[in-house]
């Protein structure tokens, strides 16, 4: 049956995760406390960059069964389920800052008692949030409401950026927090359109629910850095990553997928999460030494990267020029957070060298950051005129064909380093370029 549901906070996870509960027939309310944003969403102006959202957001706010709005008392009133899908940034230190999820609670909690609501209430973390979230979070509702009026659920979310409505839609799993039947049932019931196919719901205990999202990113981001590590010694050696790769890939207890090496991972997941886990282990003296060891990884690659394009002109970049493929942390998103092309962008301009970038959908992001310290080329090929070199630094498909003809007409000099492994070295070879890649051997011009 279809049910009321409440979202709090309409970033990614909250877009995305409303949008889908009301494609599947539900009465979703999404609240924000940004006002601008919530009338752009009523303009069906979207927040995010995110392919197939902006078509399911005007549909199912069309048909009435999406509503955005400001007024958190509402949802309250209206709805027996409430998604929490509010920001946790790392703080100074890389733990999780709590203070959204927690001062909302609070919120919600006194509206419930001072509505004198006493229809039983749902609060699902859906956000990414530390191990004892729930049981903080329902110590701080208990303060207002009494037990029996409410429960805390743990309900991780999995969506990739740039594939959230398809991994909303057909998650891959559900996990589910809670040591309440009912609250089993009911989360059962919205997620079941979900997983016809088959794919799992998972109920188990809220802390184990709420390790798993952390255990899950932290264990790709140790794949990454797995292979980002073997990459240097690939590279000192005169081995192939990519090679290795297909022959690790083809063993199904590895599988294929998560073992490129690149220039690290970013966005605003893997990174965040990465730092929150450890910190938390660290907390009881348990700190987690693979996942560390995955964190130093990836802070090294992309220095790794931009150390051998340095080297490579002896240290001195000044008055130099270079184009820039790519500024999102991975293709097919706006989202620059952590993205290694700004490390990259940082050292060049400290070296004193010019950056001429594109992005298909990063440059305001980029702007924000860099305003007019670098230009914005309105193609990629616009990018290589009067460069001296090319560095790829996301793997976007308009990328990966490209006119080598014109791009060696246009740079100064045949120089590619390719952060993304985007090429094949026997290709390169033919070509003429000086072509350096990631744990692969640098090819020389004949
Ligand atoms: C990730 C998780 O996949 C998702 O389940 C979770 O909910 C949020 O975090 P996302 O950050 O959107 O999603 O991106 P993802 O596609 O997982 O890539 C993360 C980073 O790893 C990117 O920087 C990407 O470039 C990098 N990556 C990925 C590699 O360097 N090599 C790979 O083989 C795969």
């Amino acid at each position: 049956m279809a049910k009321k549901i409440g979202i709090v906070g309409t970033g990614y996870v909250g877009l995305v995760t409303g949008t889908c509960f009301a494609e599947t027939g539900n009465d979703v309310y999404c609240v924000d406390i940004d006002e601008k944003k919530i009338n752009n969403l009523k303009k069906g102006i979207l927040p995010i960059f995110e392919p197939g959202l902006p078509r399911l957001v005007e549909r199912n706010f069309n048909r009435g069964r999406l509503k955005f709005m400001t007024d958190l008392e509402t949802a309250v009133k209206e709805c027996e389920i409430i998604f929490l899908c509010l920001p946790t940034p790392p703080s100074e230190d890389g733990s999780a800052d709590l203070h959204h999820v927690t001062e909302c609670a609070a919120d919600i909690a006194k509206m419930i008692r001072d509505n004198k609501i006493s229809d039983h209430k749902i609060l699902v973390n859906k956000s990414t949030v530390p191990v004892g979230t729930a049981v903080k979070v329902h110590d701080i509702v208990a303060e207002y409401i009494s037990d029996e009026q409410f429960d805390i659920v743990s309900n991780p979310e999995f969506l990739r950026e740039g594939f959230a409505v398809e991994d909303s839609l057909k998650p891959e799993r559900v996990v589910i927090g809670t040591s309440s039947k009912y609250v089993a049932d009911f989360m059962r019931d919205i997620y079941e359109p979900f997983v016809r196919s088959g794919n799992p719901i998972i109920v188990m205990d809220e802390k184990s629910s709420e390790l798993t999202k952390y255990a899950s990113n932290s264990f790709l981001a140790v794949k990454i850095s797995y292979m980002n590590d073997l990459s240097a010694y690939c590279e000192a050696i005169g081995a192939d990553i990519e090679k290795i790769r297909a022959g690790m890939g083809a063993d199904s207890r590895i599988g294929k997928r998560f073992l490129f090496a690149g220039i690290g991972y970013g966005g605003s997941c893997f990174p965040k999460d990465v730092r929150a886990l450890m910190h938390s282990a660290e907390d009881v003296g348990l700190p987690l030494k693979i996942v560390t060891a995955a964190h130093e990884v990836n802070d090294q690659q992309r220095h790794r990267f931009i150390n051998t394009i340095l080297k490579r002109f002896d240290n001195n970049v000044k008055g130099m020029t270079f184009a820039l493929w790519g500024l999102a942390f991975k293709p097919n998103t706006d989202d620059t957070r952590e993205a290694p092309a700004f490390t990259i962008i940082e050292r060049l301009l400290e070296g004193g060298a010019k950056v001429k970038a594109y992005d298909p959908e990063a440059v305001e992001n980029t702007k924000l950051r860099f305003g007019d310290k670098i230009s914005y080329e309105k193609n990629h090929s616009l990018c290589l005129d009067g460069a001296d070199a090319l560095i790829i630094a996301t793997e976007w498909t308009v990328f990966r064909k490209p006119d080598f003809d014109e791009i060696k007409s246009k740079l100064s000099k045949p120089i590619i380093f390719d952060g993304r492994n985007l090429f094949d070295l026997d290709e390169m070879q033919e070509s003429g370029f000086e072509y350096t890649c990631i744990g692969r051997k640098t090819i020389m011009p004949d």
